[in-house]
């Protein structure tokens, strides 16, 4: 970790940081020198991906963390202050995806997507409020996706989840505005994660997005000064929505 990285000092919050766009996430803030707490369900991945930060000389914290529990990301983000004493990002990057048509499902399915992919996301930003409002300072970067912009049939469930976070984040963004909190909403096109494994009919793997890429923009995103607030960014593989 480089002693003068852009995020010294900082601390920053990863939900879904064991693998795919979060861990890329984790990695790329700890390598700015922020100190990383690491939130997801899988312990070992959260484990090693800390140990790897560690061992560059990071400060890094694997929390164990269902985030659509609100109890655990509350118990998460009070963990993170009593190790860290405050926190400077939070990124929602936790999340799932499944797809298929309307039709085809029940009321029910749906529940799941909603719980991870929206509800959630609106829970962990609500839980690092207060210290980020205390501090005047803070970054939240929400994961949402380009189908939250682009129709595409099969996806209507991961779209409402999607769409919806892009809609909460705009309204943060304006509640938080005067407290001097950024909100901003990182919207990707198809990223080559674990995510895509058991999906079938997956688009040409090698034409998407590497998780590197996105962590490159939430890296920019949580590094400009505090005088600038990058509040919607849409990443798209160079060869076109997949
Ligand atoms: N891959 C893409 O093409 C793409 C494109 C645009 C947007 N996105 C969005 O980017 C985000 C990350 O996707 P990804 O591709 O990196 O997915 P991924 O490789 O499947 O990783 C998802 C991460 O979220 C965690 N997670 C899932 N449910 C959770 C829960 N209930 N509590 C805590 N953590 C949970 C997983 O850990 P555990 O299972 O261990 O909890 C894992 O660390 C998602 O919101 C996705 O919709 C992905």
């Amino acid at each position: 970790m480089s002693a003068g990285g852009a995020l010294q000092g900082q601390v920053a919050i990863v939900t879904g940081a064991g693998r795919g766009i979060g861990h890329a996430i984790a990695m790329a803030l700890a390598r700015e020198a922020a100190a990383v707490v690491l939130a997801a369900r899988t312990r070992q991945e959260l484990a090693a991906a800390a140990a790897a930060i560690r061992e560059s000389g990071g400060r890094a914290l694997a929390i164990p963390t269902d985030v659509a529990q609100d109890g655990a990301v509350e118990a998460m983000v009070e963990q993170a202050i009593a190790e860290f004493g405050r926190v400077d990002v939070l990124v929602t990057a936790a999340g799932a995806a499944s797809f298929g048509p309307v039709m085809g499902t029940k009321p029910s399915d749906w529940d799941p997507l909603l719980a991870v992919n929206l509800r959630a996301v609106m829970v962990c930003c609500r839980a690092v409020l207060p210290m980020m409002i205390r501090q005047r300072r803070g970054t939240i970067i929400n994961i949402a996706s380009v189908a939250a912009q682009r129709p595409i049939a099969g996806a209507a469930v991961y779209t409402a989840t999607k769409a919806g976070v892009v809609g909460f984040s705009r309204v943060l963004a304006e509640e938080l505005r005067a407290d001097g909190v950024r909100v901003g909403v990182l919207v990707p096109g198809a990223v080559d994660t674990p995510l895509w494994d058991t999906i079938g009919n997956a688009p040409d793997r090698s034409r998407m997005l590497r998780p590197e890429d996105v962590a490159r923009a939430a890296v920019l995103i949580a590094s400009l000064p505090p005088g600038a607030s990058l509040e919607e960014l849409t990443l798209l593989p160079s060869g076109g929505i997949l």
